[in-house]
């Protein structure tokens, strides 16, 4: 059995290359089983503090390795983490219950995410500037350069437990830096494994630590500690502003939630697009930052979509995570099942209809379609991150884009649509990091940027552009007398 989904192996903080163990140990349960699965360590601010320190004495390490090594270290990620993917899988699945066909997914992601990393590790460049162009300029030549910032502090969610680690462990190291890791409660497992993993592609001691434990306390230590110069978060909006108030004058990246929208236009081939936003709407039980939640359907071809989209969604399958036709599993808590059946509680209690779904079996919450919702319904107006969706009716493009700009959230949105002018209209218009025309706001591969605007955060991650927001750029004057 792997060492990690062990119950019997103790599992450990990883700080300065050693296995550390602490005083308190939480149990980790399977969200769908709610068997046991591990004992996880559970850092205090002390530890939180040392880990902070093993990176800060290693930050030179790295970020004076040339950078064909850091490459390298990244590539021999990228071959030990295909030799085990099937292990990695297992490992996410498990410990989120993500069914395991998009475990398995994510794992290629994952595998992508690192090699796109080795790459950029090699084309970290600044630029020359035309020093003569002022005429206080003349006799200088400059240049830039981009440096490692030093040490960062990450901290991931649930939902993409290897893929959302290696959006930021990935670009630090292939930009120099080094890193303290708090893997969300819920998934600490990938974050172990990933950090076996590269202790086997051979990243120097201190480089990466893993502080698993409890979010108020060990993300505190971190943002606190003036030693960590940068921020890197995903997750839930009201930790991302609780960060970015205390963060100063520290660096932050946070991708935060959304209520992300389609716009179906009238002249679309429905039966083209129903799979896609089944995807878009249910993979990973809808807890996806860019999952489909709200849907605005010409009124044209509204009752075609909703008859087609309810008959698709009825035919998913509930059930293990583990068992490889398994398309929905269970929410990552009851207590998640529990907020998520209230809110639809709240939309029964209106005029909204719920057409398919709305109850839990065996735990499992079943995929929802809700029609006519109010867009103040809280499963119209926040973040659902469940599978449920709401689909309303629109008159012509531009009521649409008005109805998903009426939102807090701007993280991405998708417009399927013949019409030129409608879609360009909308890639202008929509208040969005990130407008997909033909595809729903789901869509992601992890070297585009991705980010967004409003309560969906600041900065973007995407391997390049989050080396940009790892890098100091430095400016070189030569003074040629
Ligand atoms: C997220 O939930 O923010 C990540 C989505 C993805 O990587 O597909």
């Amino acid at each position: 059995m792997n060492k990690i989904l062990d119950r019997t192996a103790k599992k450990y903080l990883l700080i300065n290359g050693e296995k550390v163990e602490t005083a308190n140990y939480a149990p980790l349960y399977s969200p769908y089983s709610r068997e046991q699965i591990a004992d996880i360590a559970m850092a205090d601010a002390t530890l939180t503090k040392q880990a902070i320190t093993a990176a800060y004495e290693a930050k030179d390490i790295i970020g004076e390795m040339p950078a064909y090594q850091r490459a390298q270290i990244l590539e021999d990620v990228v071959k030990i983490l295909t030799d085990r993917a099937e292990e990695a899988a297992t490992i996410i699945s498990t410990e989120s219950a993500k069914p395991i066909v998009f475990a398995k997914a994510e794992v290629a992601r994952t595998i992508e995410t690192y090699k796109f990393s080795a790459e950029e590790a090699k084309r970290i460049q600044g630029e020359t500037i035309p020093f003569d162009a002022a005429s206080g300029g003349v006799g200088r030549i400059g240049y830039t350069i981009k440096e490692p910032i030093g040490v960062i502090g990450a901290i991931t969610p649930f939902n993409f437990p290897l893929n959302l680690v290696a959006h930021k462990v990935g670009p630090a190291i292939a930009a120099g830096n080094s890193i303290v890791l708090k893997p969300a409660s819920q998934t600490p497992l990938s974050a172990l494994f990933i950090a076996e993993v590269f202790e086997e592609a051979g990243l120097p001691a201190g480089v990466l630590n893993v502080v698993t434990g409890p979010g108020g306390v060990v993300g505190e230590a971190m943002v606190e500690d003036d030693r960590v110069k940068m921020v890197t978060f995903t997750g839930s909006p009201r930790v991302g502003i609780g960060i970015s108030n205390k963060a100063g004058l520290k660096k932050t990246t946070l991708e935060l939630g959304s209520n992300s929208a389609l716009i179906i236009d009238k002249d679309v081939e429905i039966d083209e697009i129903i799979d896609r936003c089944v995807m878009g709407a249910f993979s990973n039980q809808g807890q996806v930052c860019i999952s489909l939640q709200r849907v605005y359907v010409h009124e044209d071809r509204y009752e075609e979509f909703v008859e087609k989209f309810a008959t698709a969604t009825k035919q998913l399958k509930m059930g293990d995570p583990l068992d490889s036709e398994t398309y929905i599993s269970s929410l990552i808590t009851p207590g998640e099942l529990e907020r998520t059946l209230g809110w639809i509680e709240e939309t029964k209690q209106s005029n909204a209809t719920i057409l398919t779904g709305g109850e839990a079996q065996d735990g499992i919450l079943e995929p929802t379609i809700i029609t006519d919702a109010d867009s103040c319904l809280k499963v119209s107006c926040q973040e659902v991150f469940a599978p449920i969706v709401v689909v309303n009716k629109i008159a012509s493009v531009e009521e649409a884009v008005n109805l998903v700009n009426d939102s807090q959230f701007g993280l991405q949105a998708g417009i399927y649509t013949n019409n030129v002018k409608h879609a360009l209209y909308a890639s202008k218009k929509l208040e969005v990091g990130g407008v997909m025309i033909n595809d729903v706001p789901t869509y992601r591969v992890d070297q585009m940027p991705y980010g967004g605007l409003k309560d969906s955060g600041t900065g973007r991650e995407g391997i390049k552009y989050a080396v940009e927001e790892m890098t100091e750029l430095k400016l070189i004057v030569w003074n040629q007398g």
